[in-house]
């Protein structure tokens, strides 16, 4: 169907609410990458983003842009950790756990730990010091590559290789990750989740890397 009526909106000089209202309805759904980093004291911290993806297959990598916090202007928790620490964790955040991922968001004092403070299950990671989230069927383990400060700095792109992937055998055969079982939740506009919905199958008309994807049985 073709559109006929649109609202035109010049990004240049948006103010960072208007900006952030419009991606968020826009560049939907998101994955949502459940971070996990540590202090320089040991004290784990959790908490999601959703202005995520992975950006690169040679060595695998992933992106996430880190927002100064509205109205201090502070540097959030996770990204102090990551700028210290040069490691994180992304875990995949699943329909299971969706309402202590949301609770994780919460603004607790940088020397709480939101998993203590929520009860979130850990296990240590192989490669770095921040652990994995248990209930999590899929982390991947990341060594900070690089910094990338965005526009007028509020933004920051944080890049990590993925050095090690852990995947559980109830959504992995070895060879492909089973994403319909592992539920992933994604992020909308607003104060929004969705599930994966409907799945619809085409045949790829290019070979990507790593053959056919996932086709539902
Ligand atoms: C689903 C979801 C996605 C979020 N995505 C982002 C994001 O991409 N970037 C960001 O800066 N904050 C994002 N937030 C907000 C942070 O999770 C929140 O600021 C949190 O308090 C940061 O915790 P920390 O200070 O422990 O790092 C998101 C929140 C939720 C609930």
């Amino acid at each position: 169907m073709t559109q006929t009526h649109f609202s035109c909106v010049d990004g240049e000089q948006l103010d960072t609410e208007t900006a952030y209202r419009l991606l968020v309805g826009c560049v939907a759904p998101r994955p949502v990458a459940w971070v996990t980093t540590v202090d320089d004291q040991g004290r784990v911290n959790a908490a999601p983003f959703s202005s995520f993806n992975y950006v690169a297959t040679s060595p695998p990598m992933l992106a996430i842009n880190i927002a100064r916090r509205p109205g201090s202007g502070d540097t959030k928790d996770t990204a102090r950790n990551i700028i210290a620490s040069r490691e994180f964790v992304v875990n995949v955040s699943t329909e299971h756990d969706m309402e202590i991922m949301h609770q994780s968001a919460q603004e607790f004092p940088p020397d709480v730990s939101e998993t203590q403070a929520l009860g979130i299950d850990l296990l240590p990671s192989r490669h770095v010091r921040a652990p994995r989230i248990a209930s999590s069927p899929v982390h991947m383990e990341c060594k900070l590559d690089q910094i990338v400060p965005l526009g007028r700095g509020i933004n920051t792109l944080y890049i990590g290789e993925v050095v090690a992937f852990h995947l559980s055998n109830q959504i992995y055969d070895g060879t492909r990750v089973d994403t319909v079982a592992m539920r992933p939740i994604a992020r909308l506009g607003g104060p929004y989740y969705a599930g994966l919905g409907e799945i619809f199958h085409r045949p790829m008309l290019q070979k990507p890397p790593g053959g056919e994807g996932w086709k539902p049985r």
